[in-house]
Parts: C-alpha cells; structure tokens; sequence
C-alpha cells in the first residue's frame, strides 16, 4: 500500500496518528523556512507541513517540489493551531507533520491553474480542451463526473427493480431518422457501402419489443452531426427506454417514478406531482414548448381586443389570421427607455417586427407610445386582460402565430432573467403532451415528423391523419422539460405496419424509397407487433441541468469543441492514403 488514507480523510480522531498520504501538490507556500503543501487528490485535500526542525533533510526535498509534482508523503497527523483551522475543507482541523517525503513523478509547469475555483477558470476552452486531462483535475469538474457516475448506478438499479432488461444494439448500424446528420463509417468489405452511427437506438428498441423482450432499457451513446450548441454534443449519452403493451400514461409514470426514486434522491429536492400541459397550451401560455415554470409570467392572447382597436399593426395583423399576445412583465413599470428599446431588439432577432409598451402608472392608469391609437377603455382592457397592475409593465406582439408565441416566450425568459427570476436550486418539472405530429418545414417546403416517423397519432386523429389532414394531427408524444430544458422525449409508436407505411408516404418517401430505408422495419411488424412506447432521457443535459448549468461541456469527461473537434487528441484528423484505399474511399477536399 503506497498510502494508508486519502486526502480528503483525516479528521481531529486521528490526531497521533502515523500516516502516508499520496497525491498531487495542489499549493506550496514557503512561510519562513517552514513550507506548507496542500496535497490533492480526488476525495480532498489535505495540509501537509515540512519543518526543517523536525527533519532538516525532508526539508531540503520539499523546497524542490513544484505545483503537481506527485508525491507520497509520510507523518503525524496533528491538531492545527488555534485560528489556523480552514473550515471550507474537510480535512481542516488537522494537518501532517512530514517525516518521509518521496517525489512519485515531477510535472512541468502545468498550462492550467488547476486550482482555480470555478468561478475564476479564465483560460479559453480550447486550451481547456487541449490539457483536458488536466482540466479534469479540477475538483468542480470531478465532481460533476462523480454525480454522474452515482446518477448511472442509481439508473440501473432503478431499471433492474422495474423490471428491465439491459440490452446493448449496434453502433455500425443503418440510418435511423431523428432529424440530425449522420455520422457515416466506410465499410473496408463491402465496397461503397457505409454504416451510419445511431443517433438513437430506435428502430432496434422497438425490434426488441417485437422480439418479445418487453422491457428494455440502456444506456446508450448517440451520434449526431448537428450545428453545436451548449447544450449540444455530437455523441452524447441517452438514457433509453421501450416497454411493450402500454399506453402514454404508463410510460409517463415510470418517469414519474425515476424522477422521484432517482433525481430527486441524488439531487435531494423534493418533487410535487409532474404537472402535463398539452403542447398548444405551452405554446400559448408560455410561448414555447419546453417552459421555465420556476416563475410565471404568463402569456395571454389578445386578439380579440386588438381587432377592435383603429392601431393599424394589431388590427392587420389580425386581419391576416395573425395573433396578439401581451404579457404583464411585474414590477418593471420603471424599466428606461433604452431597456425597451433592447427588448424590441433581442425580440426583433426571433422575428417580430416591434413591440408594443404599456406602462401601468398608480390608480391603474395605461401610459404607452401608441396612446393616439387607442381608447381608455381599450388601454384598460389590455391591461385587464392580462392581469396587469399598476407598477407593471405590460408588453405586446403582433404576428403569425408561430412568431408571437416564440417571441412572446423569449420575451418572457428575458425579463424572467433581467428580473433573477430563473433560481437554480429550484427544479420545475412538467410533461408536454400532444404534440403536432408533422411539422411544416419551410426550408424543405413538406412536412416533417416532429418527433420521429414512428410516434403514433392520437387514436381519435387517425382518420384525420389518413385523410391527409396533416396540419391538425396530434400525437401521443411527450417531452419531459426541466427548468426550461427539454431533457426527454418519447412516443407511443405505429404498431400496424400499414399505418406506418402510410406515414412515411405522408412524409414524401416513394414507396420504392420506403422499401429501401426501412423495409426491414416494415416487414418486421407483420409478424406480431405488440404495442409499445417508450422514452428517452439526455442524460448530460439531465445532470447539467439540476446543477443549474447550461452547458453539458464538463459533465463530459472528453467533449468536443463547437467546431466538433478534440484540441487534444486533434480530432477528426487525416489518414493514412492506404486506410483510404483500403475502405474505398477518395477524398474531394481543396487543400
Ligand atoms: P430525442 O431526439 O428527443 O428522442 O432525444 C432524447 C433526448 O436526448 C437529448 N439530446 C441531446 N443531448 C445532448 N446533445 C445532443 N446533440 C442531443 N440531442 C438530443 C435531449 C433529448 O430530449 N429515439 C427518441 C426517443 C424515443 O422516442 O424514445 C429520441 O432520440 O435531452
Ligand atoms: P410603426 O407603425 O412601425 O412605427 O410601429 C409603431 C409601434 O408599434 C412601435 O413602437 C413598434 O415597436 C410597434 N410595433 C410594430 N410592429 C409591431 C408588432 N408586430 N408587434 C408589436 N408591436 C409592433
């Protein structure tokens, strides 16, 4: 044994005690002649003392150790003076008067301070990304992975006790649709052929139920060539699921179930019952479909009043089967001129053409920019009918109704941000239900699925699907949405193949093209495909998310850059020509 504890272990019972302790010199201050060594390792950090009165020959040594020199340590473990106890470590009430000191490795001098908290880590992410390995020294960052790590074995014991089998399913496999980019592999021996990386085990989840495996679940890493955001990785990690002869609800409630017997448990919050809100009503009360409900701030439709009014922008926008929508943004009637004059802007970036302000004076008076244009009682319904105060400031936009919604929503998150409101110990769950199930790409100009291909439609919007009414068809799809984050989606899936023919014929695939893509998939549900649905969890946004961040970088032990690259191990790099060769491959690449 080279230590007999870690550095996160002793305590004031130690006191006596004769102990080694092994690990990596985090500081050194020479105070005096007496130098003093926090020692760091993954529990900890322990003070480790070389006085040259106690041994003149330790002593000489420890001036040579630098910051991550790895070193085993040897000494008595002895009560720190009064006043110079450190209540911010664990270890804090001792330290260790150093006999024997033996220098494991040297290090360079590291490109990181790695002793930083978190809140002072300056140096630039791809230098971070570059040294990962000691980037991922940093306590803030283990402990992220630490959280992980307990949150996966929590997630399998929760599966194992409902009853789930653990199935693994290829990761050289052929497209599955989720709506990203696939990652592509050549194949050496087979010619111009190319296996796609999963973006999801779908197709092979729903094969398993077909296969009589009932319930399944895996961890499971996902591929997707996608523009990157921080909440967005290249490979990421799902947690996966699929149950077979169930409906929405009880797939709802085994999440249920996980959020309260797993999240909540290694979070230690409580959770009240998850509150389900249908798609339409998110999309108008909040202005989008996965809602911040930490605060409020709800989202009313207008229309109606705005109609009735002689201001040109309401009344035409409404005349071409647009919406109004206003909100009454609490206790910011004093917001300035120029704080205004930023919101039009930030919601002009999500289309809308302007913004409408109402300020709510003492006695309930509306002031605004468009007075000319409105009666008082006009100006005293708007502001009724969305429960504007005085000391509010009320705020409204005119457009489709797609735009309204989106730019009233980030409206609403804006001044939720301006006002504090988004507190990250507070955890809001919810369940969006009965989503659109095409949605219009205007880029592609077709439908598109929302969810993906094999979500089922809500039973009485069948005939309506197969009627070709696209547009009005919901469904039996849900997100689960934490604090504003989509961390899960999932479906009841087509379980009759001519159904699912039909949707991919809705979609615009030939019939020869669905033969091609997934006939396989087809055929296999002629041969007695049970119901099913299932789920899946992004469990990197899960984790990032409860500790109230946005990004899901270091909560990934080797992440990938925004340009989708590794500064460290200077990924994706070329190869050798005879690799290309090999696997049929000619590069058409400007150099
Ligand atoms: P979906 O595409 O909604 O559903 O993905 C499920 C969850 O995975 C997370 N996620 C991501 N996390 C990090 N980086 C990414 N690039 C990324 N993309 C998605 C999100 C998301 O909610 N097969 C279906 C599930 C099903 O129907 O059972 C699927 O993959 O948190
Ligand atoms: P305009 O008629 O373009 O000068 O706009 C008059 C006021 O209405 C300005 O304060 C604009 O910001 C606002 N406005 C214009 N278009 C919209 C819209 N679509 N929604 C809300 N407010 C708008």
């Amino acid at each position: 044994m080279k230590r007999t504890h870690n550095c996160g272990e002793l305590r004031k019972s130690d006191v006596g005690k004769k102990v080694t302790l092994c690990g990596w010199v985090d500081r050194r201050r020479d105070l005096g002649g007496v130098i003093f060594v926090d020692l760091r390792d993954k529990y900890g950090k322990t003070q480790v003392v070389f006085d040259p009165a106690r041994n003149a020959e330790v002593h000489k040594i420890a001036d040579t150790i630098r910051n991550e020199f790895v070193i085993q340590a040897t000494g008595e473990v002895q009560i720190r003076p009064e006043g110079m106890e450190n209540e911010k470590l664990s270890t804090g009430a001792i330290d260790v008067k150093i006999d024997e000191l033996v220098i494991l490795n040297k290090s360079e001098t590291p490109p990181l301070a790695i002793n930083d908290p978190k809140e002072e880590c300056k140096e630039n992410d791809d230098l971070r990304l570059r040294y990962r390995y000691l980037d991922l020294r940093r306590p803030w960052i283990q402990k992220n992975l630490m959280l992980k790590s307990r949150l996966l074995g929590e997630t399998h014991a929760f599966f194992r006790r409902n009853g789930f089998e653990e199935i693994e399913t290829p990761v050289l496999c052929k497209s599955t649709p989720e709506g990203a980019r696939d990652y592509l592999v050549p194949s050496r021996v087979n010619p111009g052929k190319v296996y796609a990386l999963p973006q999801s085990p779908q197709q092979y989840k729903q094969l398993l139920m077909i296969a009589g495996m009932d319930r399944y679940y895996q961890i499971a890493k996902c591929f997707r060539d996608e523009d990157l955001r921080a909440d967005r990785q290249p490979e990421f990690t799902q947690i996966d699921l699929e149950m077979s002869f169930v409906k929405q609800e009880d797939v709802m409630e085994l999440l249920d179930g996980f959020v309260k017997e797993v999240l909540a448990r290694v979070w230690e919050f409580e959770v009240p019952e998850i509150p389900r809100i249908k798609y339409t009503d998110a999309m108008l009360r909040y202005g989008s479909d996965k809602p911040d409900l930490r605060f409020d701030l709800p989202i009313f439709d207008v229309s109606e009043i705005a109609a009735s009014s002689d201001f040109g922008v309401f009344k035409n926008v409404v005349a071409n089967s647009g919406v109004v929508r206003g909100l009454a943004a609490k206790g910011c009637v004093d917001f300035s001129r120029k704080q205004i004059d930023d919101l039009t802007e930030f919601v002009g970036r999500y289309g809308s053409k302007g913004l409408v302000w109402m300020r709510v004076k003492d006695g309930d008076e509306v002031e605004t920019q468009v007075a000319k244009f409105f009666t008082k009682e006009q100006l005293n319904s708007f502001r009724d009918a969305i429960g504007g105060k005085a000391g509010d400031m009320l705020f409204f936009i005119a457009g489709s109704e797609k735009t309204a919604a989106t730019a009233m929503g980030q409206l609403r998150l804006e001044i939720a941000r301006i006002k504090g409101l988004m507190d990250s110990n507070v955890r809001k769950f919810a369940w969006i239900t009965e989503f659109p199930m095409f949605e219009y790409s205007e880029s592609e100009k077709r439908y598109m699925s929302m969810h993906h291909p094999f979500t089922s439609p809500l039973p009485e919007h069948l005939d309506m699907m197969l009627g070709g009414n696209l547009k009005d068809c919901k469904a039996q799809a849900y997100d689960l949405v934490l604090n504003g984050v989509e961390i899960g989606g999932g479906s009841v899936r087509i379980h009759n193949p001519e159904v699912q023919e039909k949707v991919f014929r809705l979609l615009g695939l030939t019939e020869a093209q669905v033969k091609e893509k997934f006939g396989f998939f087809v055929d296999a549900f002629k041969f007695g495909a049970p119901p099913h649905g299932g789920l899946a969890l992004g469990l990197d946004r899960v984790v990032a998310t409860l500790e109230g961040q946005d990004s899901i970088r270091d909560f990934i032990a080797f992440p990938k850059n925004t340009s989708a690259s590794s500064p460290m191990d200077q990924c994706p790099s070329e190869v050798e020509p005879v690799q290309l060769l090999e696997t049929h491959i000619s590069l058409n690449v400007a150099r």
